[in-house]
């Protein structure tokens, strides 16, 4: 077990079932729990089997998807706990993509007001982003992650194994949070991403960027755990992207968050052209590179409702649609107001990079 950011806990692990032995051993709680959802108990279980202390009755599976992230799940992961006589001292390992990470953290901190919890996420956006940082929750209705806490997983185990089953949608969705990581903070890093080998991932390589974007979130992590001011700077590429999200979920034409994310960054490169002066070429030469790897999406006709969305986002408060824009790549400048006209012209621009690209 390697570690990637120390202080967080957060560990390179090349056999996981040794690691997790290994964290419960020193542990030694009175009760482990695994959570997983269909999925990862599907495809993913089977590489804890020999953890001895996962025990088949102490398992907990949740439907998968996005959907299940909500009050029901988390009364039957309460339930479970309770009438399987969880302790204060019960440890809850939470096995799978963003989901079961968010969720299970969400009731690992609130159960008898809290028990320790263990990420091991199993998808590569969940490896970068959601099992790390602390940020825990469930969905309310339609209202995305809208209960939850703040805590910080007491280990997060990152095994590239689980990378190597992943379908190139989904590594390409988690690679939209590396690229961001590199423009908000690595400048040096966007173009060895931006020319990634898709057609022929070297996983290893993979690895290594998968760690160095671990830090990169970390760093902005430790500097503000509770989002007062800088750890905002992980939200660029996201207000445009979580419009689009929503748009697609709510049309029934759902879309992978890193797809949204990666045309948001396109979205908010061309706002930072206009906006912070970031220089036309480096804004060109991304957008292209970026674009290519997620492929067409068409905003025609949908403005009104995005800007719409947009204006509902949560990460407003109260004085206008708010970015974290970029003045130059590896800096960052949170809290920007953009006006609908300004939004409206990004649009435009937006399609006819993509009319000139597809
Ligand atoms: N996903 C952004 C953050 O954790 O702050």
């Amino acid at each position: 077990m390697n570690p990637i950011a120390p202080k967080c806990n957060v560990w390179a692990s090349s056999n996981v079932a040794d690691d997790l032995a290994s964290l419960l051993d020193a542990k030694d709680p009175k009760q482990v729990f695994l959570l997983m959802d269909e999925g990862s108990e599907r495809h993913c279980r089977t590489l804890l089997s020999p953890v001895h202390s996962l025990l088949a009755e102490n398992s907990i599976v949740i439907p998968s998807g996005d959907d299940a992230k909500d009050y029901r799940s988390a009364l039957a992961i309460w339930d479970f706990l309770s009438s399987h006589g969880a302790t204060r001292k019960a440890v809850l390992v939470n096995l799978g993509g963003g989901m079961p990470c968010d969720l299970g953290g969400f009731c690992a901190s609130t159960f008898k007001r809290g028990i320790e919890f263990i990420n091991i996420p199993t998808t590569l956006l969940s490896q970068v982003d959601a099992s790390l940082g602390g940020k825990t929750g469930m969905n309310l209705g339609s209202l995305k992650n809208e209960i939850g806490v703040f805590q910080m997983a007491s280990h997060v185990l990152i095994c590239s194994d689980f990378l190597r089953s992943l379908d190139m949608d989904n590594l390409l969705s988690g690679f939209a949070e590396m690229i961001k990581h590199a423009l908000i903070h690595a400048p040096e890093a966007v173009d060895r991403l931006l020319d990634f080998d898709f057609k022929n991932v070297d996983y290893a390589l993979l690895h290594d960027y998968v760690a160095e974007s671990i830090q990169i979130k970390n760093f902005f992590v430790e500097a503000d755990p509770q989002e007062k001011g800088l750890r905002k700077a992980l939200n660029f590429g996201h207000t445009f992207g979580h419009a689009f999200e929503t748009f697609a979920m709510r049309s029934g034409n759902p879309v992978l968050h890193g797809f949204a994310v990666g045309w948001g960054m396109v979205c908010e490169l061309l706002l930072c052209e206009s906006k912070m002066g970031l220089d036309s070429n480096v804004v060109c030469h991304v957008c292209e590179k970026v674009s290519r790897l997620y492929g067409p999406h068409d905003v025609r006709g949908s403005e009104d409702a995005l800007i719409e969305l947009m204006t509902h986002d949560k990460k407003n408060d109260g004085s206008g649609i708010n970015f974290t824009l970029l003045p130059s790549v590896g800096n960052v400048a949170i809290n920007q107001i953009a006006s609908e006209a300004e939004i409206r012209d990004v649009f435009a621009r937006f399609a006819d990079l993509q009319n000139h690209l597809f």
